[in-house]
């Protein structure tokens, strides 16, 4: 069509009035908000790495479509103080459930058979009936969240069937799936369309609030065993270069860790501006990527890392700390000393001089294009978390650098004493 700039049915009336567009969008924020919480509050907890993996994605993408709700409610004669409240106390139950999830089978079902599916099919409601002219920054907001939406959903669903496909019954996370069902219908659905039930549902296992695990789970049927000291490819061919380079993989490899760490940091550090969730949903993903480069660089080399031992010292030893400190030693104990030489720079150079390798060569390259990012986080919001200037944090985060290296020289200690 080429007049309306191509957009459709412009003379429909369409459903919605400016309040109940608004009063729609907030119900969508809230939900994705609740799925970035979730997804953060879970990750340490669920043990299959490709399930990691996806929730560091799909929290990133929750974040962000949460991020262009809120900025496109704001446009809608909207107070930004109501993007602070809950719509609905049920829908809010649902939630409280939903990070309770014990399996990894029952979390997707949750998130990918329940709540996302539901989601999709009112974001993709919602384009239709909304006039189509005068409401085209929400249409073209929910076009790309539906987007994402459906690849999330179809990826949860590929999971689900290779779980089972691995032996797993569908039937444990059955009674899970018809719990928050059950929420689901009670809240009205996802935009209140089937009214509030004036039953509100008991809860279930929310009583008791939800913590993060103490320690990070790792897939014991299928990787090596946890383990707080670093860890090595063995029986490597005698070539440094060659050692180096692969240890490089491993390093990054492990930065699952690292991601475990800030999604402690998301889900315990309540109450900051969207901003700064959006900011570490960023970082989380990026550090994913970083493991899956890591991983992608060993599979192609044929080393199979699965089955090493697999490094949780990013989040173990950090969990019982507050979330500033543990954001502090990252972003700014680890990350910002990394752009001094020789640092990210250093590593870069080795993958494309020395160890002449292209792919690592250009994994490394964005690898410390991102840590520049993510040295610029932690100068942003450490000072805020703590409530004091860069330099005390600076000197916090040096202060627990000490501590870790003690620890850790203490743990290879009592290895060494343990395997005598
Ligand atoms: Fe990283
Ligand atoms: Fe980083």
């Amino acid at each position: 069509m080429i007049s309306y700039a191509g957009i459709a049915n412009p003379f429909g009336t369409g459903t919605y009035s400016v309040e109940m567009n608004s009063k729609l969008l907030r119900r969508y924020r809230y939900i994705h908000e609740q799925l970035f919480f979730c997804a953060a509050g879970q990750l340490p907890a669920r043990e299959n790495w490709h399930l990691k993996a996806a929730l560091g994605k799909h929290l990133y993408e929750d974040a962000e479509a949460a991020g262009s709700l809120r900025r496109r409610i704001q446009e809608l004669r909207t107070s930004p103080m109501l993007l602070q409240k809950q719509p609905n106390v049920t829908l809010a139950l649902l939630f409280e459930e939903l990070i309770h999830a014990r399996s990894d089978l029952e979390l997707l079902v949750g998130v990918y058979r329940v709540v996302k599916p539901a989601l999709l099919k009112a974001v993709t409601q919602h384009m239709t009936d909304t006039q189509q002219l005068v409401d085209y920054p929400t249409v073209r907001l929910l076009k790309a969240l539906s987007s994402d939406l459906r690849e999330q959903i179809a990826w949860g669903e590929g999971m689900i069937e290779t779980l089972q496909q691995e032996g797993e019954s569908l039937e444990l996370a059955a009674e899970f799936e018809n719990r928050i069902t059950g929420y689901l219908d009670a809240a009205g659905g996802i935009s209140g369309e089937q009214g509030t039930s004036t039953h509100v549902p008991a809860r279930w296992r929310s009583g008791k609030v939800y913590e993060m695990p103490k320690q990070a789970i790792r897939d014991v049927k299928k990787m090596g065993t946890p383990t707080m000291g670093r860890t090595a490819v063995p029986n490597l061919p005698e070539d440094p270069l060659k050692i180096r380079l692969i240890g490089m993989m491993k390093a990054r490899q492990e930065e699952m860790s690292a991601v475990e760490n800030l999604a402690s940091v998301i889900y315990d550090q309540k109450l900051m501006p969207w901003e700064f969730y959006e900011d570490l949903a960023r970082h989380l993903w990026d550090e994913v990527r970083h493991a899956l480069f890591g991983q992608a660089a060993l599979e192609a080399e044929g080393i199979d890392w699965m089955s090493l031992r697999q490094y949780v010292g990013g989040y173990d030893p950090l969990i019982e700390k507050l979330p500033a400190q543990r954001y502090a030693l990252l972003s700014i104990g680890f990350e910002e000393k990394a752009m001094r030489r020789p640092g990210k720079i250093a590593e870069y150079e080795f993958c494309r001089d020395e160890a002449k390798h292209p792919l690592m060569e250009r994994f490394q390259d964005y690898d410390w294009a991102d840590e520049v990012t993510h040295a610029a986080f932690g100068r942003k919001w450490t000072p805020e978390l703590f409530g004091e200037d860069l330099d005390y944090v600076r000197q916090v985060a040096d202060v627990e650098l000490a501590e870790r290296e003690k620890l850790f020289q203490a743990w290879a200690k009592q290895q060494e004493t343990g395997t005598q």
